[in-house]
């Protein structure tokens, strides 16, 4: 089976190497060269890590060489799902997705990797929106089982049980969540992340004290300040917007401090800054 994977950043590049690593031909497409080149790297580095601690059998070269990386969303004719994981933006979503389903087959189902957005409104942007449905995978793509299905009104009941076996069958442990902002993940997460910022905009502890509370008082394996960088800045802060936005609840604001980090460029580990400093990938 081909799979399509249109984004190629954190997350396209992820759901592509399981995809891959499973036996399937895989196209990732993405409007950026420089972020084709990367994801063939990083994909390269991520199946040699998996291969010395033994999780895959496969040479990486073999899996890899089931991957294109291109440019032209064009090249998705042949495939039986695509799956968006462009920018957390409504607008570039559904003009994505539009396009999307003007090159794929009458018989290709379409998920989005959407964190917050309604699956219903990016419905009505595809021609068949009964094979149409979120299909949330969480970061880093290869190493967390948990996927988020969610379905539209007009999901079919066959397309959301198909998916839940091709799901299944790459690896992931699904949860099913009604169509509401944030899902069950990010309607949860991100106040907790967007209250550690406010916890440390207002002074009261350091970014490694916050996230120390987390770890040691909460057995969370990583503080709610370093999963925002993990997460990016820029997507954490188009989450909440969203969440903001259709909840129309104060409580899910973005905090000036995010707007600030975003605004110069303070992304997270993607770009070497963030709440912490990181050594930068791309170089
Ligand atoms: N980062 C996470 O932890 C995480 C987890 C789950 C879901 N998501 C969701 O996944 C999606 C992608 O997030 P990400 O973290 O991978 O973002 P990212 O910024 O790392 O990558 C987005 C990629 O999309 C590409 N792109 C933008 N417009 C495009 C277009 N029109 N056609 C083709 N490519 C295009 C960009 O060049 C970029 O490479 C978002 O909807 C986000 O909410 C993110």
């Amino acid at each position: 089976m081909k799979v399509g994977v249109v984004g190629a950043g954190t997350m396209g590049r992820g759901i592509g190497q399981i995809f891959a690593q499973s036996g399937h031909d895989v196209i990732i497409i993405d409007v950026s060269p420089e972020a084709l080149n990367f994801a063939r790297k990083d994909i390269k580095n991520s199946l040699e890590r998996l291969l010395k601690k033994d999780k895959i059998k496969e040479a990486p070269e073999t899996i890899l060489g089931r991957i294109e990386f291109l440019g032209d969303i064009e090249s998705l004719k042949s495939c039986a799902i695509v799956i968006e994981a462009v920018f957390e933006r409504i607008d570039i979503k559904k003009d994505t997705l539009a396009k999307i389903s003007s090159f794929v087959s009458e018989d290709a189902v379409i998920g989005s990797n959407t964190s917050s957005i309604s699956i219903d409104v990016l419905s009505r942007s595809v021609k068949r929106p009964e094979r149409f449905l979120g299909i949330h995978f969480f970061n880093p793509v290869p190493v967390m089982s948990l996927v988020e299905i969610v379905p539209s009104e007009a999901t079919s009941r066959e397309i959301l049980e198909t998916t839940t076996e091709l799901l299944k069958s790459v690896g992931k442990d699904p949860v099913f969540s009604k169509n509401f902002p944030g899902f069950i993940s990010n309607r949860i997460l991100m106040p907790m992340i967007r209250e550690a910022i406010l916890t440390y905009e207002q002074g009261i502890a350091s970014p490694s004290d916050i996230d120390k509370t987390f770890m040691l008082g909460m057995n969370h394996p990583m503080g709610p300040l370093k999963l925002a960088d993990f997460i990016g800045l820029d997507v954490c802060y188009d989450i909440m917007e969203v969440l903001y936005r259709d909840f129309g609840n104060p409580s899910f604001k973005p905090p000036i401090t995010l707007k600030n980090l975003v605004d110069s460029g303070k992304l997270g580990v993607k770009s070497g800054r963030g709440f912490y400093n990181y050594k930068v990938k791309k170089e």
